[in-house]
């Protein structure tokens, strides 16, 4: 039966030192509320004393190998209580050396975010049903390269999942989208820059001149495409050319200097909406991606 999940304090550290087999050296007070076992019925105990059974064996596969190889690893973990409830956590371990060999090794846990608890909770799930029916070198072996496939590592993974702002995806779509953003800046200051200058002889590139234009124009079929944001990244993108060639021409006719300000204010918040719908499309890809993983790994199980 499960029991309930516990809530990790905002401030709490959760701390326990081992042998190189996992046998329990040092706990704090933070891992024994958690754990629900007093100090002394700890010590000595192998750590998967506190093991929930919807942890998948890749993962501690992985982090044996990591710890054993002299490397820290980051987790995400989920804890039994002894009472059944339970509890998630971002952990760090990292071995201790001496002379070259592990001596002993450190972990601390911290709470995580729903968010990240959502997604790590499906993969998870779905790699502990894949371990029903194969080996765990082959979970491991799946889990890797599918990230892989992916342009993500183990680490990478976490890390994306680590921090609470959004977690991007954009090396799998392909997209450099700090690049873009960039170029788009700094077309929008050439521009201003040569008004400025009072030439008249300004060309305005065509959208599918500029680096993301061309990007935009091979992705179409392309099943990212079919976001709904997709609409909205292309129509901003066609009004920042449209306005910059309506401020060349406001500039060689007039030169009317509120209006060009207006343009040039335009442009600017087309530009932030554009990438700001883009950034929404590349945060729900990431989902799928996770999605497709839990949905390829069911296929297999
Ligand atoms: C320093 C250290 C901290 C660990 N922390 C945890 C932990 O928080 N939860 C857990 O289930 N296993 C933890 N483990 C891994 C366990 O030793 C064990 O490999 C894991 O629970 C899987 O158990 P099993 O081999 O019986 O399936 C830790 C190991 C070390 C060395």
């Amino acid at each position: 039966m499960q029991g309930e999940e516990l809530t990790i304090g905002e401030h709490e550290v959760i701390v326990s030192h081992t042998d190189v087999k996992g046998k329990i050296l040092y706990a704090n007070s933070v891992f024994c509320k958690y754990a629900g076992y007093e100090m002394e019925e700890l010590l000595g105990q192998p750590h998967n004393i506190i093991r929930h059974p919807d942890m998948p064996k890749a993962v501690f596969k992985l982090f044996w190998q990591r710890v054993l190889n002299g490397e820290s690893i980051y987790a995400y973990v989920k804890n039994r209580k002894k009472n059944g409830d339970y509890y998630w956590v971002k952990g760090f371990t990292t071995p201790i050396m001496k002379n070259g060999q592990v001596s002993h090794i450190l972990s601390y846990r911290k709470k995580i975010t729903d968010f990240q608890r959502d997604m790590i909770e499906g993969i998870y799930r779905d790699l502990v049903n894949y371990e029903r029916s194969h080996s765990v070198d082959e979970s491991l072996a799946y889990l890797v390269n599918f990230l892989a496939e992916r342009n993500m590592t183990y680490d990478e993974m976490v890390d994306r999942l680590s921090e609470d702002k959004q977690v991007t995806n954009a090396d799998s779509l392909q997209i450099d989208q700090k690049g873009y953003l960039f170029d788009h800046i700094i077309f929008r200051e050439h521009i201003t820059h040569h008004v400025d200058m009072g030439h008249t002889d300004i060309e305005v590139t065509k959208p599918c001149c500029c680096r993301f234009g061309k990007f935009v124009e091979a992705s179409s079929g392309k099943d990212f495409t079919k976001h709904p944001e997709w609409k909205n990244v292309d129509r901003y993108h066609k009004d920042v050319h449209g306005k910059l060639q309506e401020y060349v021409d406001v500039a060689q006719k007039s030169a009317d200097r509120t209006r060009l300000k207006s343009i040039n204010q335009e442009i600017k918040d087309d530009t932030e909406k554009m990438f700001h719908s883009l950034e929404e499309l590349i945060r729900d890809d990431t989902k799928k991606i996770f999605g497709s993983l839990n949905k390829v790994i069911n296929e297999y199980a």
